[in-house]
């Protein structure tokens, strides 16, 4: 494995990288994803699982990641292609993914920007009365759609050009603890409403009956899926991350206190959702308002925030715009991933380093997909998609998350357990000077779970991908 390069930037502290690492974890799958499939899959059980794959495979692939990108001081496909080769395959499915994840997260992120706008509307006008007519309305305005992804995504960038120290970190820095006042805002709001303790329950009680429908192959692929992209793994953006990581810093420790905070705020956001979505079902006797994804968020808990009446459009700004930061963070680790490929080029032919040439080109690229997706409206504007997938935001979602992370994860573990010596990894974990104490466990991990693990959720992200499609 080559080593690092000198003068390559740095975060200009570890809790900067932190914050910047959390942000790019924190994001959408915490808010839509984990808080309902915490219910749905068996509760308090589900937890337990959960926790235990974070870290047993979570905590045991980020701290490969960051070592790998640490150690080779470079991208994702750099970094494979150090190893030899025939790994350069597994960087550049790396790589795929965040191009693809972008497509459709700069267009929710920019629908996130048009709630935030209107709830703050309603806060001195009418209130959005109707979230269903509001939602298709928004879809199927076509320049608008395409509008607001294009600012989400121009605002990434300027993030991205400021650099790693002074735009990624720094706006980690304010955009972090504001995201989290914000939340707590919403939760002491949400737990409080009447008849909250029916969400509590359906997230944290154990439900025997749900563990019975469910097989444990099933929980254990719902469960590792869920963590995996929750915890932005499999897709470049940690080993992106690690390779701006001084040599001083432990490794280790930050990829646990990541996964930790990342699994915090998921039931975080699981108490500022669920609590209110079941007080608002017991008021309007409209049982559908439980879901996941992109229904529960613009439709369900718009009616949340309508139903409570003068506040709501406060509360509705206020959350609107804390997914849009989380959404930001992610969108600035995904690009980030993008150009680091170019930067490492720049850096190998002793150029000068252009980043934002590099960026605006990558925008240009991440910006047709993500204008497909605005346009495409989650398939409600009548356009052709591949292979009769619903929407096109399913195609590049099924692409990524089911195909693309589930498989590259295995190869990663695979390659650095397996093909290469587990034992430089670990080398680099130590390279700050501690002393890792866990080393043979880890190896066992890296061996043996992780690899388990990945191809169960491979297989259950396959199985479920007919449910995707139309016909
Ligand atoms: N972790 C982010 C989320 O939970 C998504 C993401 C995946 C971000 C991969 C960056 C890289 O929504």
């Amino acid at each position: 494995m080559q080593k690092n390069n000198t003068d390559r930037a740095e975060w200009g502290s570890n809790l900067g990288f932190l914050l910047a690492a959390v942000g790019s974890a924190v994001g959408l799958g915490n808010i839509w994803g984990f808080p309902y499939k915490l219910g749905k899959s068996g509760g308090f059980a589900f937890l337990v699982v959960y926790m235990i794959l974070v870290m047993t495979v979570g905590v045991v692939i980020m701290a490969a990641e960051l070592s790998l990108g640490r150690r080779t001081g470079k991208g994702v496909v750099g970094a494979f292609a150090s190893l030899g080769k025939k790994y350069t395959i597994i960087g550049w499915m790396g790589y795929a993914a965040p191009l693809l994840i972008m497509g459709f997260y700069s267009v929710l992120a920019g629908y996130c920007l048009k709630y935030a706008i209107g709830n703050f509307q309603a806060m001195f006008g009418a209130p959005i009365a109707d979230s269903g007519a509001f939602f298709s309305g928004m879809l199927q305005n076509q320049g608008e759609s395409v509008l607001y992804t294009l600012i989400c995504l121009g605002l990434t960038l300027l993030i991205v050009i400021g650099g790693i120290d002074k735009g990624i970190e720094r706006f980690s820095k304010i955009a972090m603890p504001a995201l989290f006042v914000m939340m707590v805002v919403v939760i002491i709001r949400s737990v409080t409403l009447e008849g909250a303790s029916e969400g509590l329950k359906f997230m944290f009680v154990p439900n025997p009956d749900v563990l019975k429908e469910n097989s444990m192959l099933g929980l254990l692929s719902t469960a590792g899926g869920q963590m995996f992209f929750s915890l932005s793994l499999g897709m470049g953006t940690m080993v992106t991350y690690g390779s701006y990581l001084p040599k001083k810093e432990n490794i280790v420790k930050n990829a646990v206190f990541i996964s930790l905070a990342d699994t915090a705020v998921a039931i975080m956001a699981g108490l500022a959702v669920m609590p209110a979505v079941f007080a608002t079902m017991a008021k309007t006797g409209d049982t559908s308002l439980l879901k996941s994804g992109p229904s529960l968020l613009f439709v369900s808990l718009q009616t949340v925030f309508y139903e409570m009446g003068a506040v709501g459009a406060v509360f509705g700004f206020i959350f609107y715009a804390l997914v849009l930061i989380a959404a930001i963070t992610s969108m600035v680790s995904l690009v980030e991933a993008l150009c680091a490929y170019f930067i490492d080029r720049q850096e190998q032919q002793g150029k000068p380093v252009t980043r934002k040439k590099i960026a605006c080109m990558v925008g240009a690229v991440v910006a047709v997909s993500g204008i497909i997706v605005a346009m495409d409206g989650l398939g409600s504007n009548g356009m052709w998609v591949p292979f009769h997938i619903d929407c096109w935001l399913d195609f590049f979602d099924i692409c990524a998350e089911n195909i693309l992370m589930p498989t590259t994860a295995f190869l990663i573990a695979v390659s650095l357990g397996w093909c290469k010596n587990p034992h430089d990894i670990l080398d680099e974990m130590e390279a700050d000077g501690s002393t890792f104490r866990y080393r043979k466990a880890y190896i066992f991990c890296i061996r043996y779970i992780v690899p388990v693990v990945m191809l169960m959720v491979l297989v259950g992200m396959l199985k479920a991908i007919p449910t995707m499609i139309v016909k």
